[in-house]
This record gives structure tokens, sequence and C-alpha cells, in this order.
């Protein structure tokens, strides 16, 4: 998806999310008469600027919006091939770190379903990424997609806040359903989807790769919410 397209799709959501646009075409009226839910959808579709600065936090992380001073740290984080596992490569120029902090804060400021930058609760460094991909090979899906530092694998951080921004998919913005995509040997990224109550829907080829849908409907989720 080309990135005019996505400001088209922002600017008349219902292209892309239905959620929203029923929300946005609620003429003006009290804020304070909507309900919680439709307040965030609300301000996504008609003042998008208000989600810029939104937050989602778990027991151990902080997932907050990108800015342009992140670039130094997620430069170095690009540049790791441990954090670029399962990528088409390891960024090599700082031009390339910037197009992604200008395409996510892009995307916030427009009020689309974005990336985190993951913070360790007490420590000031982003060890990461997880939030919202849109994919012009994958038209009108959802990804959540994620990357950590090496020295943090195996925590179940990312488990943690693949939750904490798959319930936000479905509990504030109302997405229909969310998917993954993973390489089929990219075990640890394979568990994370799985324990986010994710499964395999097709495989497709994606950038050139075999790769796995994995995916969650809004119904699904609700379900398992409710039974638990
Ligand atoms: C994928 C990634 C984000 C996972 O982050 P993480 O915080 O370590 O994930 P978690 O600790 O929450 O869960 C990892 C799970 O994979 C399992 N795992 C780790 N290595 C594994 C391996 N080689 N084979 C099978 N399972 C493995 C862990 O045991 C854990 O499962 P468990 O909780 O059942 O024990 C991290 O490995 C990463 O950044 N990889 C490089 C980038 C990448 O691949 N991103 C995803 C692209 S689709």
């Amino acid at each position: 998806m080309q990135c005019s397209e996505l400001l088209l799709r922002a600017r008349w959501p219902d292209l892309m999310y239905p959620a929203a646009a029923r929300v946005a075409r609620i003429p003006l009226r009290p804020f304070a008469s909507l309900t919680k839910e439709s307040k965030i959808i609300y301000i996504a579709a008609a003042a998008p600027e208000a989600t810029e600065h939104m937050e989602l936090a778990t027991e151990r992380l902080i997932l907050r919006r990108f800015r342009e001073e992140d670039v130094d740290v997620m430069a170095q984080l690009f540049a790791n091939p441990d954090f670029m596992r399962f990528s088409l490569g390891v960024f090599t120029e700082r031009k390339q770190t910037v197009a992604f902090i200008e395409k996510v804060m892009g995307w916030d400021r427009a009020g689309i379903p974005s990336q985190f930058a993951v913070v360790p609760r007490g420590e000031d460094a982003i060890v990461g990424y997880c939030g919202f991909f849109h994919h012009a090979e994958v038209p009108g899906e959802v990804e959540i997609g994620y990357r950590l530092h090496p020295d943090y694998w195996n925590r179940g951080l990312i488990t943690e806040a693949a939750r904490a921004v798959r319930d936000h998919a479905f509990a504030d913005l109302k997405l229909p359903r969310v998917i993954s995509l993973i390489h089929p040997e990219n075990s640890p990224s394979r568990r994370v989807a799985e324990k986010n109550g994710m499964t395999v829907e097709k495989e497709i080829i994606f950038c050139g790769f075999p790769t796995q849908v994995y995916a969650i409907t809004r119904d699904e989720w609700l379900a398992n919410r409710d039974a638990s």
C-alpha cells in the first residue's frame, strides 16, 4: 500500500475500517454522550491528532508512540542482524530508520493503527517495537508485527506486548480481525502468535518468501474472553 493510499484511507476510513467509519459518520454531538469504546474510535476518526500520544501499559512494559528523537536508538536496533532476523536485511543507512519513524508517526497523526515503541518499565531505552503494519500485498488486513533486542528475548516480553496490542485492536479500535505474517522457520515468532490466540489460516508468498498467515477474529477474541 502506498503512502498516498494510506492517507486517502485515513481521510475516508470507511475504505478500511468500518467501525471507525460508522462512528465518523455520526454528526458532531456532545463527546460525553458517546460510549467509552466509541470515544477512542471517535477521536481517531474525527481528531486523529488526539491519539498521537496514546500509550499502552502492561505489567512490565510501556508501549508508547514513536518520536523524531528515537532515530538514533532505532538505527542501532535496525543495524543489528539478530533484531532483523527474518526481514529483508539490516538497515545500512540512517535514512531507512528516518523513513520508518516518519511512516509510523504519519499513521499516528492520521489516526491509523500504528506501531508502538517497546520500553521496559523503569528504563528509558526503547528495546523494540510492537504494533500494527499495513501491506499492499495483503490489502484490507492489519498485521501485528514485532521485533525485540536479543538481550531481552525469551522472557515473555513480546507475548505481553502483542497481547496488549491485540486487545487494543479489538476492544478499542474494533478491528474485525488481525493477522501476523511469519516465516515457517521463525519458531519464536510463531510461538508468540500462538500465545496471542492466533491460528494458521493459510500459507502465502510475501515479499518473495513463504509466509504463514496467522489470524484471530474479533469474534474469536470475544468468545475466548467471555469463556475465561
Ligand atoms: C520473535 C521475537 C519478537 C520474540 O520475542 P520474545 O520476547 O523473545 O518472545 P516471548 O519470550 O514472548 O516468546 C517466545 C517463545 O518462543 C519460544 N522459543 C524461543 N526460541 C525458540 C526456538 N528456537 N524454537 C522454538 N521455540 C522457541 C520461547 O520458548 C517462547 O515460548 P514459551 O513461552 O512457550 O516458552 C524475538 O525473537 C525477535 O525479535 N526475533 C527477531 C525478529 C523477528 O523474528 N520478528 C518477528 C517477525 S515475524
